[in-house]
C-alpha cells in the first residue's frame, strides 16, 4: 500500500444542491412526457414469452448456483472435487479481454508514472483532475494501472477518461469533490453531455471520491433539466464509498458490468438510470424531495441483452412526495431490490411501465425480504415479482456481473444465508 499519501487536514462542505418542495414536474426526461403519477398502472400481467424465459432463466442460474456453493463446501476438504465440475470454475475475462485471465489486482506499483497526486495547494504533481488525466498517455491496451490520488477540496472541473486510458484507480483523501452544473439543455441536448464526470475507459475504479451536478432543481414543467454527475459507459468499474450528488438523472449507469459498494446516491427523478449490468451493494439511495419521481429508469432494450440493477441491502431514505422503486425506460428494463429498507416515500403500485402497457409484459422488476415502511407489496402492480429463495440467487451472487473475475477480495459482499 502507497505511503505517499500527503496528509491534508481540510474539511470542506459540500454545498449540496437545494432541495424543492411539492412542485409538479414535467417527466419529459429521455422519452416520455407522461406525468407517471397520474396513471394508474394497474393492468394484469400477461403470458409473455420473454418474461416467461427470464424467469426460466432466473430459476436454471439459481439451481446451478446452489449447486456450485455445495461444491464448493465440499470442495474444502477435497480440492481436487473442483475440477470435477466445470461450473465451479471462476469466469474467464479473456474472451472479451483477450490476454487477461483474470482481474484482481486494483493498486498500481507505485513509482512517479503510475502514482499520481493532485492537490489544490501545490502539494502534488498537479492541481485538477483534468490536468492529471491528460499527462496520462492514450494507450487502450495498457494493462497496469495508475492511481490518482486526488485530496482533499472542491474541484470544478468537467472530467472525462477516454476510451483509450483504462486501468485508472482515483483515491480521495479528505473528501474531495469534483463539480459541475451542466444541464441537458445546455449540453447540447445530450443528457449524455450533461455529466460531471463521465467514464469511458475500462477497469476503472473509485474510492472515497463525490461526484456532483450541482445544477438547480428544476423548475415545475421544466424540460432538458436532467444533470448527470456521474456516467459510466465502461466495462468493468468498482465505485466504493462514493457519492453521487444530482437532482434529476444523477447517475447514468450506461453501459457495462458495475459493482458499487457502500455509495451515497442522490437524486429524484430516474436517478439511477441507463443500460448498465451493475450491483448496488450497501448503498444509500437518498431521495430528494419531490412530487413524483423514480429511483430507477433501467434501459434494458432486448430480450437477448444480459442488463439490470441489482440492489441488495440498500437503504432508500429521504424525500417528499411519492417515487416508484423503477419506471420501464427500456421494454426489458430489469431491477430487484433484495433486503433493501425503504422508507414511506415509495409509491404503493411500486413499478411504473412508462405509460406504454406492452413493457408490463416484458419487463423483470421484484423484491425480496425488502423492510421498512415503502416496503410492502400489497399494493404493488401484479406484473411485479415477490422473488422466492431460488429465484434471488442470481440476483445476490456476484456472477450477476461475472464479479469473481474482477471485483477485489476486501470488497465483496458476504455471500450469507444462501
Ligand atoms: C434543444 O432542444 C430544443 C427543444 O427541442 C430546441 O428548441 C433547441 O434548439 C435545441 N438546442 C440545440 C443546441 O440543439
Ligand atoms: C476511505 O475513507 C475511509 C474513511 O475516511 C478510510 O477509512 C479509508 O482508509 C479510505 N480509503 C482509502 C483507500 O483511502
Ligand atoms: C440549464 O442551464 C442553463 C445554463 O445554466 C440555464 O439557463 C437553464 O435555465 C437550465 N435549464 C433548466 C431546465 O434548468
Ligand atoms: C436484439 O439483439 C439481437 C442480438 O444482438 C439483435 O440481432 C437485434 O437486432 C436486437 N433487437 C433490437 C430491437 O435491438
Ligand atoms: C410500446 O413499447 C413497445 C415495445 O418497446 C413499442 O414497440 C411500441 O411502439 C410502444 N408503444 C408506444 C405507444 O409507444
Amino acid at each position: 500500500m502507497s505511503l505517499l499519501h500527503v496528509t491534508i487536514i481540510a474539511i470542506l462542505l459540500v454545498s449540496f444542491p437545494p432541495t424543492i418542495t411539492c412542485s409538479r414536474h414535467r417527466l419529459d426526461n429521455h422519452q416520455s412526457t407522461e406525468q407517471i403519477a397520474d396513471r394508474q398502472p394497474l393492468r394484469p400481467a400477461r403470458d409473455d414469452l420473454a418474461s416467461g424465459e427470464f424467469a426460466k432463466w432466473v430459476k436454471r442460474i439459481g439451481e446451478k448456483h446452489m449447486r456450485k456453493q455445495a461444491m464448493r463446501a465440499k470442495a474444502k476438504n477435497n480440492p481436487q472435487l473442483l475440477d470435477l465440475d466445470p461450473s465451479t470454475a471462476e469466469p474467464d475475462l479473456s474472451e472479451i479481454y483477450p490476454g487477461m485471465k483474470q482481474y484482481l489486482d486494483w493498486e498500481s506499483v507505485v513509482s512517479s508514472a503510475t502514482y499520481i497526486i493532485v492537490d489544490q495547494n501545490g502539494l502534488g504533481q498537479f492541481t485538477g483532475i483534468s490536468a492529471a488525466l491528460d499527462s496520462i498517455p492514450s494507450d487502450i491496451f495498457r494493462r497496469y494501472r495508475i492511481t490518482i490520488q486526488v485530496n482533499a477540496g472542491i474541484y470544478r472541473e468537467k472530467v472525462y477518461i477516454g476510451k483509450d486510458k483504462p486501468f485508472i484507480t482515483m483515491v480521495g483523501i479528505g473528501n474531495p469533490v469534483i463539480v459541475w452544473d451542466d444541464n441537458k439543455t445546455n449540453a447540447n441536448n445530450r443528457t449524455f453531455e450533461s455529466a460531471t464526470f463521465g467514464v469511458g475507459g475500462d477497469f476503472f475504479m473509485a474510492v472515497n471520491m463525490t461526484f456532483q451536478n450541482s445544477a438547480p432543481a428544476p423548475e415545475s414543467g421544466a424540460i432538458g433539466m436532467q444533470a448527470v454527475a456521474l456516467r459510466i459507459t465502461s466495462d468493468v468499474a468498482v465505485f466504493y464509498r462514493c457519492s453521487i450528488l444530482g437532482n434529476q438523472d444523477s447517475l447514468y449507469d450506461h453501459n457495462g458490468r458495475h459493482f458499487f459498494k457502500e455509495c451515497f446516491i442522490q437524486g429524484s427523478i430516474d436517478f439511477i438510470f441507463g443500460d448498465g449490468l451493475s450491483i448496488y451493494y450497501r448503498c444509500e439511495l437518498n431521495v430528494v424531495p419531490t412530487s413524483s419521481g423514480a429511483v430507477t429508469a433501467q434501459k434494458r432494450q432486448n430480450a437477448t441483452d444480459n442488463s439490470g440493477f441489482s440492489f441488495q441491502y440498500c437503504w432508500i431514505t429521504g424525500g417528499a412526495g411519492q417515487v416508484y422503486l423503477g419506471r420501464a425506460w427500456g421494454p426489458f428494463s430489469r431491477v430487484v431490490y433484495s433486503f433493501t429498507w425503504m422508507n414511506d416515500i415509495i409509491y404503493a403500485p411500486g413499478w411504473y411501465d412508462w405509460g406504454n402497457y406492452t413493457r408490463q409484459a416484458t419487463v423483470y422488476y421484484g423484491q425480496y425480504k425488502c423492510t421498512g415502511p415503502g416496503a410492502n407489496q400489497a399494493g404493488r402492480v401484479a406484473w411485479s415479482h415477490e422473488l422466492t429463495d431460488l429465484e434471488v440467487v442470481p440476483f445476490l451472487s456476484l456472477s450477476f456481473v461475472d464479479g469473481e473475475a474482477w471485483v477485489p477480495q476486501n470488497m465483496r459482499p458476504v455471500e450469507g444465508g444462501l
